[in-house]
């Protein structure tokens, strides 16, 4: 056959394939708010930069009438392409083909890009819409999805992996994007849930709506299994793209530096009104935060759950951070179980793509109560030392007021390996605050007195003079300087500089045991 008819055959394959599950299904997805696979990888890449892989592999299973039934480009479009110029690995299923269903064939087409992101060291993004194990194909299906679990194990703290949730993600198909770093969801359009409302009513009698058991803002609010909630698929994968420009392409490489045009030594006399001097008023650490980094730079991590703790990627004089900082406008900045594991997966996975950990502490201690103590705040606040503790990367610690008990060496006290720890002149660094303490250890004294009011204030005074201050743990050299708040910038960029030859070296094993 002439090249000219060849390449003609070809086109007709080509298009055959890029039209998905035709017309009527294209048309209802429109109507349910969503884009086509292909159009979801296009918002996503460097325009022209997609290469598909695999577009003319089908399945086969030959059972409950599939030897009759074509699955274009089986149900999900694979390959590779580039974003700000980086290479990444990419799938998105395809719900206009078999509801995007996952069948043995469909998961070898995402398998193998997942092996190529693995060789080549590059992020792995993952855009799920599907109903799930093919159930025409029984076990190979469910074997599919375990060749999955296997690789997203394999290759976390390898290369990045990111999951967008554009549609339904149900049964067994959810633990792919669990064990994957970071699920963004789209609001109204994507669900995720082990057992479906059917199921749920069958077996216990609860009635509740898919978007209610396991739309975008539950898992963003309640459950903690989400990262992002975005309004619309645009925004989605608008997102998506940012992340991955604060992220190194695999763990063997650094973030990449960009010049963000921000002052390295920019005072900012703002800093001097935020906090404020009653220790027990509230203010949005944000402020502090957004302040010290680059303009523009913040992007936080899991912002509508455990909002008592704040996760962000930002810069600092063009290189990439992350930070955990205690927010006082929410519980009053208190440790829980919640923002213990939100801090603690977030900083390994800092430590696992060498992105040095700011944290700007004000933490009254960890929130009292039996809730939190039946729900293992012991196991779940340990993580965060477990996790601050492992970390290799630069540590650096800034103390901005209250820096109280167990939860002061959770926020990487310098015990815990921070490597430069700075404190405002408001800090207060004690094993709890004043009225506390001199309830416990002049308990006896006060209720000696004449007047136990009084000589209660006294005491209250008296501890807080001596502890409500940063200068006895830098007489210690608990803390390397005493800083103007105006100055913190300057100070958080220099340490970053310096730290950035920071090498460690830890026992040799297999891996550590963190408490789950
Ligand atoms: C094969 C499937 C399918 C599946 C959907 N389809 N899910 N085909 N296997 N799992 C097909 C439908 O037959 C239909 O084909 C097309 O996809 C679109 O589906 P609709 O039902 O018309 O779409 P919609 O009304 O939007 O409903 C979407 C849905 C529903 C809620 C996802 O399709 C559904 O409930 N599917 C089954 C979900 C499920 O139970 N999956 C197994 C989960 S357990 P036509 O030809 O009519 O267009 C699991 C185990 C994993 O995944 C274990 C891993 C360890």
């Amino acid at each position: 056959m002439p090249m000219e008819e060849l390449l003609e055959k070809l086109e007709e394959r080509i298009k055959k394939v890029e039209a998905g599950g035709g017309e009527a299904r294209v048309a209802k997805q429109r109507e349910q708010g969503k884009k086509t696979a292909r159009e979801r990888i296009e918002l996503l890449l460097d325009p022209g930069s997609f290469q598909e892989l695999d577009a003319f592999v089908s399945h086969r299973c030959t059972l409950f009438g599939m030897d009759k039934i074509e699955a274009p480009g089986e149900g999900v479009v694979t390959g590779v392409g580039t974003v700000e110029g980086r290479p990444v690995a990419v799938y998105a299923q395809d719900f206009t083909v078999l509801g995007g269903s996952l069948g043995e064939m469909h998961a070898q087409k995402i398998c193998k890009v997942m092996d190529l992101a693995m060789k080549l060291g590059m992020p792995i993004i993952g855009l799920n819409d599907s109903g799930g194990a093919r159930i025409q194909e029984g076990v190979d299906a469910l074997s599919g999805y375990g060749h999955i679990f296997y690789r997203n194990t394999l290759a976390s703290g390898v290369v990045p992996q990111i999951a967008a949730i554009m549609g339904p993600c149900a049964g067994g198909a959810v633990y792919s994007p669990a064990l994957m770093d970071f699920i963004f969801m789209v609001q109204g359009s994507s669900e995720m849930f082990i057992t479906g409302p059917q199921v749920i009513k069958a077996v216990t009698g609860e009635e509740v709506s898919a978007q209610q058991l396991g739309g975008a803002l539950t898992h963003n609010q309640i459950s903690g299994v989400a990262h992002f909630a975005a309004a619309s698929e645009e925004e989605c994968l608008a997102s998506i793209r940012t992340l991955l420009g604060y992220l190194p392409s695999n763990n063997m490489e650094d973030p990449p530096i960009v010049d963000t045009g921000d002052d390295p030594g920019r005072e900012e006399a703002a800093l001097l009104e935020i906090v404020p001097e009653d220790p027990n008023k509230a203010y949005d650490m944000r402020e502090v935060v957004i302040r010290t980094v680059d303009a523009g730079s913040f992007f936080e991590v899991q912002p509508l759950y455990a909002p008592n703790i704040i996760t962000a990627f930002a810069r600092l004089n063009g290189r990439v951070i992350g930070i955990i900082a205690n927010q006082p406008a929410f519980m009053a900045g208190c440790l829980d179980i919640n923002c213990s594991e939100k801090a603690a997966r977030f900083i390994r996975f800092c430590d696992a793509f060498n992105i040095p950990l700011v944290n700007y502490v004000d933490v009254p201690g960890f929130l009292p109560g039996t809730n939190q103590e039946y729900g293992g705040i012991i196991r779940h606040g340990a993580k965060m030392l477990h996790a601050y503790a492992e970390a290799t990367v630069p540590k650096i610690t800034l103390i901005v007021r209250k820096a109280y008990g167990g939860a002061y060496l959770a926020m990487c006290s310098r015990d815990l390996g921070a490597d430069l720890v700075y404190a405002w002149p408001c800090a207060e660094i004690a094993v709890m605050g004043p009225e506390g303490a001199a309830n416990i250890i002049f308990r006896k004294e006060i209720e000696a007195s004449f007047d136990p009011k009084k000589a209660r204030e006294e005491k209250i005074a008296e501890y807080r003079r001596f502890f409500a201050n940063p200068y006895v743990a830098a007489q210690r050299g608990y803390i390397d300087a005493v800083i103007d708040p105006r100055l913190t910038r300057r100070y958080l960029v220099q340490a970053l500089e310096l730290t950035a030859t920071k090498r460690e070296t830890r026992p040799a094993k297999k891996h550590s045991n963190i408490p789950l």
